[in-house]
């Protein structure tokens, strides 16, 4: 650990635990970021809300294995704990939490934090188990730092949803803040996984960007069906890249239940496998369902 006003750094869940009661009792708020690692400028923009709250800010970095299948890709995610180290350090986060697998799982884990409903569609479906893996460990790193605010990327929109929900149904004490993709000039989204993609994919995959904000004038022009819009999302991914589509969906933007006819706020989701880089991107759509030339609210 370094002195007092630098970046406190500790991989142990006691000493954490001794340096967010010390900034407790000086009367300070916490506020934490939990990630992966490999960290972006997404990342940074974390960090830059949870600043703007005046709190002491928690970042962790972990690569859960809970939240992998067996065929995905926990060996190779990518892991630089250095570069990140020096990046959040100067991001003015205040104290970086880097747990070993076993300092987080040290016994066969028997005991799952698990969102029922939300986690049975788009990339749960796709990923049996993911976000049980997801929201258990997210519920450990909350009862490690008990934060009054934890940030979480729209990227990840159905996680943030899950996590909001999980939020609630255990009265937990934490406000979720949802903070916006941040995207590479030609709207890729920014991603961990990014660096896997050969020029080439990483060239064709702006089309996934491209698509959602076609979808969106399209929806903003009258089209109310999702069927349609997804229908040309799929045309316009497989028209202009090699990627294979995962899905593509629309749905309820607040319960991601299923949606015929577009009335309310939706979601227009999808993931596309480049390779074995699986990416994803999304965005949400408010509309009135009174109005025939619909207005953004
Ligand atoms: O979004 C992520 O990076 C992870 O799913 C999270 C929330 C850090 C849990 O491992």
């Amino acid at each position: 650990m370094k002195g007092r006003d630098s970046m406190k750094r500790t991989s142990h869940i006691s000493e954490l635990r001794e340096i967010i009661a010390m900034e407790r009792g000086r009367g300070r708020k916490i506020a934490f970021i939990p990630t992966m690692g490999y960290l972006h400028r997404g990342h940074l923009a974390l960090v830059e809300q949870a600043k703007q709250t005046g709190a002491f800010v928690v970042l962790s970095i972990f690569v859960n294995p809970l939240q992998f299948g067996p065929h995905e890709d926990y060996a190779s995610y990518p892991r630089d704990l250095d570069r990140d180290a020096s990046l959040v350090k100067d991001a003015g986060v205040d104290a970086l939490f880097h747990p070993s697998v076993e300092e987080m799982y040290p016994q066969q884990m028997v005991t799952y934090v698990e969102v029922g409903q939300l986690d049975t569609v788009l990339c749960g479906a796709k990923r049996p188990g993911h976000f049980r893996g997801v929201t258990t460990v997210v519920s450990k790193l909350f009862h490690i730092v008990q934060p009054d605010f934890a940030f979480f990327g729209q990227k990840d929109y159905q996680q943030y949803l899950i996590i909001q929900r999980m939020v609630n149904d255990l009265n937990l004490p934490i406000e979720v803040c949802p903070v916006s993709i941040v995207r590479e000039e030609d709207g890729l989204a920014i991603s961990s996984r990014n660096v896997f993609l050969t020029s080439e994919q990483r060239q064709e995959a702006k089309v996934l960007s491209q698509s959602l904000i076609d979808a969106e004038t399209c929806l903003r022009s009258g089209e109310r069906s999702t069927r349609t819009l997804e229908k040309q999302i799929r045309e316009t991914i497989s028209g202009n890249c090699h990627g294979i589509i995962d899905y593509v969906e629309v749905r309820d933007a607040e319960d991601l239940s299923e949606v015929t006819m577009i009335e309310r706020p939706v979601l227009i989701a999808l993931a596309v496998k480049f390779g074995s880089t699986r990416l994803i991107d999304n965005k949400v759509v408010e509309v009135y369902s009174h109005d025939q030339n619909d207005d953004e609210i």
